[in-house]
Parts: structure tokens; sequence; C-alpha cells
């Protein structure tokens, strides 16, 4: 359930009429509801009720400060895969013991940084950064919390580009070699080993493959626990997927998941962490976009948007479906047609959607992209110099600009030519 609805035939942004943002920002841009993230961050909270828990919201999904802020002061914590990141949670008012720091590639500046700042904990992905890491932690005389990720080599059935905890996949140790890698991090100074950490991918709608990872990480914590480590503490990711399609798909609900969990750790005595980000942050999103033309093409029409790959990129790099609906509400009974959905990118990968069934619309109408929360605005870019969209935030009948549009002078200026040229 989202806070987007048709009021009077206009959709509407919990209580902002839609055509009244783009008034005020232009199309397109992204606009986010206060109170749908605090509905999705909560059923994870009722989720794990009576478990010592801590809802690590991935900030990848959406890193807006304004976003982050909003999820810190429901108490959630954070899940970082940089230094940006990092700076953006600290910036953001989250404090250093609600942060968890993930990656593969964790450089040593980062690690000097979040040591230095206050971090929850590392999970570390391989032996080479657990070196690196337990030398930059003793060279700042301080120690490094960590967990190990692992890497479960279980099948999460979603999208091979979202899929992580295969062995082939190039993320966390393979679980067979966790006892060694626990027994090296015992020994090395500057390293505090607090847990175990796994991520299987993301936008998975089947429950099976976390059980069959989770009951790994059980196994694990009883054996590493019975090898003298203190496995307090188990960072169980994130993945829950989303219902893209309003119709047509019911994946799994966050009280099934919690339930899953109590069920595998509920008499571990561990405290459980999770890493949402699309669950919270996906359907709490709209990307809402203007109607350029309509074109008259081949056996197709082409409706071609203001919005285009760059700004939404997930049609075109995971052949990802958005429900795509016009923000003047339809007339019940109202025909639909098929449209070519797309954007102004001069490449044919800018499609949004082939022959979408669409009530009749025409330029200068506004459609919006539901479900565009999550890995939207933060995997945008300015390809064929289009400028970053604004970000709003609505809360009940209150608007702001969370991100503004640059200008293109701002963005032309970033460039030098040297003199040489
Ligand atoms: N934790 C870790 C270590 C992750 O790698 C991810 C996502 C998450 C948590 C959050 O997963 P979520 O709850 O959002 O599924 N750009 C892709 C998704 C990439 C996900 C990467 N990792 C997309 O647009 O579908």
């Amino acid at each position: 359930m989202d806070h987007f609805l048709y009021r009077n035939g206009i959709l509407h942004a919990e209580d902002v009429p839609l055509p009244q943002i783009a008034e005020q920002v232009g199309t397109p841009f992204y606009v986010y509801s206060c109170a749908t993230l605090t509905r999705h961050y909560r059923l994870f909270e009722e989720a794990l009720a009576g478990l010592d828990h801590l809802v690590c919201f991935a900030m990848k999904s959406n890193s807006n400060q304004a976003v982050i802020a909003h999820l810190a002061g429901l108490g959630a914590g954070m899940d970082v895969v940089s230094g940006g990141e990092y700076l953006r949670a600290k910036a953001a008012g989250v404090p250093g013991e609600r942060i968890v720091f993930s990656g593969v590639g964790k450089t040593r500046d980062e690690m000097h940084m979040a040591l230095t700042g206050g971090i929850r904990q590392f999970n570390v992905e391989s032996e080479p950064e657990l070196l690196a890491l337990s030398e930059v932690a003793s060279a700042l005389g301080v120690t490094a919390p960590i967990t190990v990720r692992v890497n479960p080599d279980v099948d999460a059935k979603t999208h091979e580009k979202i899929a992580t905890g295969k062995s082939e996949n190039k993320f966390g140790i393979p679980i067979a070699k966790a006892p060694a890698v626990y027994a090296m991090a015992a020994k090395l100074p500057g390293i505090e080993v607090v847990g175990i950490d796994v991520h299987i991918g993301s936008q998975l709608t089947d429950l099976e493959p976390f059980r069959l990872a989770y009951e790994k990480v059980r196994d694990l914590t009883l054996h590493l626990r019975a090898e003298g480590h203190d496995i307090r503490r188990l960072d169980l990711g994130g993945g829950l997927g989303i219902p893209y399609e309003r119709n047509n798909s019911a994946p799994p609900l966050p009280t099934e998941y919690g339930a899953l969990i109590r069920d595998v750790f509920q008499d571990l005595d561990v405290e459980v962490e999770i890493e949402p980000g699309r669950l919270i942050s996906g359907n709490a999103g709209l990307l809402v976009s203007s109607v350029i033309y309509v074109k008259e093409g081949e056996g197709r029409d082409f409706l071609i948007l203001d919005a285009a790959m760059n700004d939404l990129v997930r049609p075109a790099m995971y052949g990802a479906w958005h429900d795509i609906v016009p923000v003047v509400e339809p007339a019940p009974g109202q025909d639909q047609r098929p449209y070519d959905v797309v954007g102004p990118v001069c490449e044919t990968g800018d499609t949004f959607a082939k022959q979408r069934q669409m009530p009749p619309v025409s330029p200068g109408d506004l459609v919006a992209f539901r479900s565009a929360g999550a890995y939207g605005a933060v995997m945008a870019s300015e390809y064929n110099t289009r400028p970053l969209i604004p970000e709003v935030l609505v809360k009940d009948d209150h608007m702001a600009v969370i991100r503004a549009r640059p200008t293109f002078d701002e963005i032309i200026n970033r460039d030098t030519v040297p003199s040489w040229v």
C-alpha cells in the first residue's frame, strides 16, 4: 500500500496534487511520500518485534538526506556501501553506532573514515579486506567490530544481475571457508568479531531462498560459537521484493519474512539486523513525467516522454517493469491502447515499456511511474547532458524540494578545458 491515490480524479502524493508539484518544479521529477516510507519501515519493525533487532535501511536504494533523516528519526540504522554514503548518513544525523558498512571493495580511506567517525560494524567480504582493516584499525589504535559476509551458494531466484548469493558471484566468502577466516580474524590485531553477515540478492519474491541461506547461517553460528567465537549479532541482509505489477504479483509480506527469521533464529539469543532497501523506499516514490509527443510509427504508437533512461535506468538495465499511470484518472471503462513508452535519449534501449496498454494520452499530459522510489534517482546520470531531475518530499499537505534541478551552467561549468587543447 502506498499514499499515491486519485482524489477528485487527480493523482496525489498524500494530500498534494501532482500537477501542483509539476507546476512548481517542472517535469520530470521524483516525489516521495513520508507516510509510505514510515509505513514500510514500521512493517519491518513490527515483523521483528520481540527480537533484539535493528533495521538498517539500504541507502543505495535511495540516499537523499531528507529520506535518510526521516527514516533515522523513526529509529532506523543505515547500511552504507561507500564513503560517500557514510558521509551522507552522518550528514543526515545518523549516529555511527547505527551505521553498518557493506561492500566488496572498501578502501583504506573509507575504513579510516568510518573508524574515526564511528561505525557499528564492517561487513567484511574477503581475507585481503580483513588484513587491510586490521592494519588501518591498528594504526589508529582502535578496534574494528566486524562480521564476515558469507556466501551460502543459494539461488535467490531473481534477476541474474542482482543475485548475490551464488558461489560464482563476487560477494562474501564461501561459507565452507568461514571457520578458517574467523580463526584468522580472531588472531588479528584491531579486529573484534561480533557476528555473521549474509545477503543473497534483491527483489526476492519467494521466501525459500532466504530460508535456505538462513539455515546455513544458523548452523555456522552454532559451529563458530563451539569454536569459541562470540557470535552475538547476525546481519541477514536485505532483498525482500515488492509488487511492481500491481495487478499481477504479490511477493511475501514483511510479517511472513519476520516469522521466518523468528523461526530460524529465535532460540539463538542473537541480535538481528536486516538491510531492506527496496521494500522501504520502492513504493514510496513516483517518477512523474510529461508527454512530449505521441508519434505514429510503423504499426505502433510511441509515447515520447520528457523522462528517459538516464532518469530511471531499471527498464533499460534489467528489463524491469514499472506501472505507468496517467495523472488524470481515466474514466471507468475507458478504452486502453498499446504504446511503446520511450524517452528522448538517442538509443533504442531508452524504452520504458513496449506495447503497454494505457488509456489514450496527449502531449502535455502527466504520467507517473510507480515503484520508482528505490534504485531510481540514485542510479540516474546526466547522459545526453540531461540534468539530474529534482526530488520532492511530501508529508500530508507539505511539500519540499529535497534536491533541486541543477542549472545547465552548473553542469557545464564542472568541466575544465586545459589551455593546451
Ligand atoms: N544489503 C546489501 C549488502 C545489498 O547489496 C543490497 C542490495 C541490499 C542490502 C538491499 O537490497 P534490497 O532490500 O533493496 O533488495 N539496482 C538494482 C538493485 C541492486 C541491489 C543491490 N544490493 C535494481 O534496481 O533492481
